[in-house]
């Protein structure tokens, strides 16, 4: 069960103590699973997974919303360890595919998901907007039965 760490989470900023609550709800939430990787007592990477209700067939699937290795640890197998995880706990809970919004930009996370296995379904939103930008997120997707199992 998430709880807040006293003598801590009092002195973060603002938004950090939002976000700190908003990380416990998203825990303690039954259709989510967070994994960590942990190294010599020290959090150096997470992933977040939870489920959704696809879109016009109502059928659920998994939706992997978050991802992060810190960077000294990038480039050594964290965050495919981290989707391994995900990948037993999406076939546990019968979830065909997952699914995952990235910034179009982002180019070293959409390599890093293709060499998954994850392919680009066509799923495209406006991230954020300005007068004079427009930010994309390209939607990738793992097909249980798909190209790619890259357990
Ligand atoms: C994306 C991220 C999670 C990858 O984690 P990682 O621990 O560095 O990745 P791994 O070392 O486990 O790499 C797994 C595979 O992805 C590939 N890969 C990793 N980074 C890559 C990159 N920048 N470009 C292309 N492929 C990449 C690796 O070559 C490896 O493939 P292989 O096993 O076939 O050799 C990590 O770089 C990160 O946290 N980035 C910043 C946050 C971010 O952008 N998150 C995604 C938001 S949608």
């Amino acid at each position: 069960m998430a709880h807040s760490i006293p003598g801590l989470t009092e002195h973060l900023p603002v938004d950090t103590k939002h976000a700190v609550a908003r990380w416990e709800r998203w825990i303690q939430r039954e259709s989510a699973s967070t994994f960590i990787a942990i190294d010599d007592d020290q959090i150096v990477g997470f992933a977040a997974l939870h489920a959704i209700r696809e879109v016009p067939d109502g059928k659920t699937i998994g939706e992997l919303n978050a991802m992060y290795v810190l960077p000294k640890y990038q480039q050594l197998g964290w965050g495919r360890t981290l989707w391994q995880s995900c990948l037993v706990e999406a076939e546990q809970r019968e979830w065909p595919d997952v699914v995952l919004w990235v910034l179009e930009s982002n180019e070293p996370a959409k390599g890093f998901y293709s060499s998954l296995g994850f392919v680009p379904d066509g799923g495209q939103r406006v991230f954020s907007e300005s007068t004079s930008t427009v930010t994309y997120e390209q939607r990738f997707r793992f097909r249980e039965k798909g190209v790619g199992r890259a357990l």
